[in-house]
């Protein structure tokens, strides 16, 4: 049997390394249905970029779901109060309530917004730099990345500093809501028990901003307006748990991936050392090597052919952006790694309508943190102990990332 017969994305051995078997199939069966998640994976990178363009491959697939399966008695109320607030997610949605959202949601979160926050991201990163800084050993990811992405986020937002402690606990619940299986109901039940607690939070902090708005980006949620129309209270609310989630999560594994990736190839490690200005580049190229967005799902909303197969209406689709970011139809010599490669698009960050409204404060973040860790841990490296990494298919990041340094 060989590996195409019944490839596996969450296989221990795709979990840690996908692309080995994301090639096979870019290769050998681009439009590949999988028996086992009942899905088709799609991993050409012309592929996935027309499909992300094409309305037939739909967002919408959370109301589906709750129709199919939460609208009935003996479901957990909380898990279908939780769907409800992935329902509010923009991402989730098509036009025309997708273009309504990402309208209100672009006047509130602007480039000035984004500005703001630029000086902050350096205090800090160094602040949790210090903590560790005479240590000798630490979790980039723990100890860095996701403390460091969250607070920016809930900084943004306008959530009190004693308070982002709480963000990690909720955040991590709710991941299972978002990044797990549909059909996994114990993560369900423990996703919408964090989801319960945020939604309360944050709505006691809508209301005091309602009350007294200040500078920040809550404030300006409630306030956005486009031709007359606004959020609702319960709009407000999703958005903010959206922005939450997707402002730290992704950008904690493009920090710790790319970290990773830098660690291991020394060579252009050096090139950066010595010339800082490559970052923007190399956040790009980082983004492509090993991107946060593994895969980036759809549910087919028409008949549609591709590649001499037909996917059906009602069909899921995962989009392997991972898949299309190595394809050597585009870029040359795709498993390398070379910060200062000329061709700087990729689909890490999607493409079409959806494109990640957050891609100039993640770039950001990552051209803050990822320099400054390189510069303030001397001698930084991994410490052989095996990685292990979230077992999921959209998305690709560490569970933990021990390293070790000078000190
Ligand atoms: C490296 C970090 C990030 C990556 C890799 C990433 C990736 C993505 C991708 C692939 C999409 C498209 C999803 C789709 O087509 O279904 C997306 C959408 C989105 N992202 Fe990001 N993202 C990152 C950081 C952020 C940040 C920092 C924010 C905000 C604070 C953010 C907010 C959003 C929002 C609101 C959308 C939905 C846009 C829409 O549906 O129109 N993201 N992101």
């Amino acid at each position: 049997m060989t590996a195409l017969d019944q490839p596996d994305l969450l296989s221990e051995d795709a979990v840690g390394d996908p692309y080995p078997l994301l090639a096979a199939l870019r290769e050998q069966d681009p439009v590949h249905w999988s028996e086992r998640y009942r899905s088709w994976f799609v991993t050409r990178f012309d592929d996935v970029d027309a499909c992300l363009r094409d309305e037939r491959f739909s967002s919408d697939r959370i109301a589906p779901y709750r129709r199919a399966r939460l609208d009935r008695a003996g479901t957990d109320p909380g898990v279908r109060a939780a769907f409800g607030v992935l329902e509010d997610w923009m991402v989730f949605k098509d036009p025309p309530d997708h273009t309504r959202l990402r309208k209100l949601l672009s006047r509130a979160f602007t480039p000035r917004a984004v500005e703001r926050i630029r000086p902050r991201i350096g205090e800090i990163a160094d602040e949790l730099l210090d903590v560790v800084a005479g240590t000798g050993r630490a979790d980039l990811v723990g100890d860095y990345a996701y403390p460091l992405t969250a607070s920016v986020i809930a900084e943004m937002l306008g959530v009190p500093r004693e308070d982002r402690h709480r963000f990690k606990g909720w955040s991590d619940r709710i991941t299972g809501l978002v990044f797990g299986g549909l059909a996994d109901s114990d993560r369900h039940t423990d996703g919408a028990g964090g989801m319960a607690e945020l939604t309360e939070y944050l709505s006691g902090l809508v209301d005091a901003h309602e009350r007294a708005p200040a500078d920040d980006l809550l404030s300006a949620l409630i306030s956005a307006r486009d031709a007359g129309d606004s959020l609702s209270h319960d709009e407000v609310i999703a958005t903010g748990v959206l922005l939450l989630f997707a402002g730290h999560e992704t950008t904690t594994n493009l920090i710790g991936n790319g970290l990773l990736a830098l660690l291991r190839h020394p060579d252009q490690r050096a090139r950066l050392a010595a010339d800082p200005p490559l970052i923007g580049g190399a956040v790009d190229e980082l983004l492509r090597y090993d991107g946060p967005a593994k895969t980036i799902a759809r549910l087919m909303a028409a008949d549609v052919e591709l590649r001499g197969r037909t996917l059906r209406r009602g069909e899921r689709v995962f989009l392997c952006a991972s898949a299309a970011n190595r394809d050597p139809e585009v870029f040359a010599a795709p498993d390398e790694l070379d910060i200062t490669r000329a061709d700087r698009r990729s689909l890490g960050f999607g493409v079409g309508l959806h494109y990640c409204l957050g891609a100039p404060l993640a770039r950001l973040e990552a051209a803050v943190a990822i320099p400054r860790a390189l510069d303030r841990l001397p001698g930084l490296r991994t410490t052989g102990e095996p990685l292990r990494w979230h077992p999921v298919l959209l998305s690709r990041g560490m569970l933990r990332f021990p390293v070790a340094f000078d000190c």
